[in-house]
């Protein structure tokens, strides 16, 4: 085998989240979740298997990259050449158009683009449900990104599923980016403390799937009324679980702080706009595109935002030649 693959997916943004695992080995969330999928983000990656390779390469920004990251694509690259009956290693190379491992889920856009991409080059003939189901196993929240607009990926789900395209609900994501570096816990692992040390764990699960109904049932209707409120109730609920941790997982910062509260006073004033939050300190804010230039500004004003980026729905991923 001496294929070549190269793919194209956007990151996507949980409305309702997930946080947790029903099977850590299987990677099987434990809460159904459901995400806009963001056009401004994204990640191209190419995947070329090479006969003449002693072992799997993963080459990020330009950057060779080691360690657990490649443990994570060798990983996914095993699961396609096992359905090929193939040992042959690959070369990857990944760039991502936004900063990465911040909580802006660049794992979520790179594994859905390292699937596209790898069943491309395996001469797979993959369908998007295969490609997904794949994607999952590196990271749930990578289901989702082979799909464009609204997707949902279901409590112990095996590959994600569209909601609705992105045209059906037109609305668009501010990321207020509050903090430079890569993250204190990385997804995974927080999960895991959460799951083991929190007294509130068991809550949010128990809650999270009323709270999916909400959002799914606006995201249908396109009621920004009813879906924001969802929204911002499933991430401060996940947060929740996440700082009665012990040690508690803090990813809200004073610049997180600070732009959650200037969407309140956003709405106070009469405008509609919701915020929500993931493994990080960044904030992202839900706002319909006739007010989303006007909020853009005030967020980008605020102290300790280095940086406001503003995204329509994006597509489906996508396979590219060379
Ligand atoms: O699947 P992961 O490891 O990318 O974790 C994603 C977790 C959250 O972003 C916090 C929530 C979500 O549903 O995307």
């Amino acid at each position: 085998m001496n294929g070549f693959g190269k793919a194209i997916a956007h990151s996507n943004i949980a409305l309702a989240k997930y946080w947790g695992k029903a099977d850590a080995v299987r990677n099987l969330t434990a809460v159904p979740s459901l995400s806009l999928t963001l056009a401004a983000l994204r990640t191209v990656t190419s995947v070329r298997f090479d006969p003449a390779l002693a072992a799997d390469e993963f080459n990020l920004a330009g950057v060779s990259v080691g360690g657990r990251p490649l443990l994570r694509v060798s990983k996914l690259l095993d699961a396609v050449r096992d359905e090929v009956g193939s040992a042959t290693f690959a070369r990857v190379e990944s760039v991502n158009d936004f900063p990465t491992a911040a909580g802006l889920a660049s794992s979520a856009s790179g594994f859905a683009a390292l699937a596209m991409a790898a069943t491309r080059a395996a001469g797979m003939d993959a369908s998007l449900a295969q490609v997904s189901a794949l994607a999952r196993a590196a990271s749930a929240s990578a289901a989702r990104s082979v799909y464009g607009g609204y997707v949902s990926l279901g409590a112990r789900a095996e590959s994600a599923e569209r909601v609705a395209p992105g045209a059906a609900f037109p609305l668009e994501m501010l990321v207020a980016v509050t903090l430079a570096g890569p993250k204190a816990t990385a997804s995974t692992d927080g999960m895991g403390h959460t799951q083991d040390t929190s007294p509130y764990y068991s809550a949010w699960v128990e809650a999270a799937p009323a709270v999916y109904d909400e959002v799914a049932r606006a995201v249908h209707a396109a009621d920004f009324d009813a879906l924001g409120p969802a929204v911002e109730h499933s991430a401060l609920l996940m947060h929740a679980s996440m700082l009665a941790a012990r040690p508690a997982l803090i990813y809200l910062a004073p610049a997180s702080l600070r732009v959650m509260e200037r969407v309140r006073a956003f709405r106070y004033s009469g405008g509609r706009a919701y915020f929500t939050m993931d493994a990080g300190p960044h904030v992202k804010v839900l706002v319909e595109p006739s007010a989303a230039g006007e909020l853009e500004v005030e967020l980008a004003r605020l102290e300790g935002v280095t940086q406001v980026l503003r995204s329509a729905a994006g597509p489906d991923a996508y396979w590219v030649e060379q």
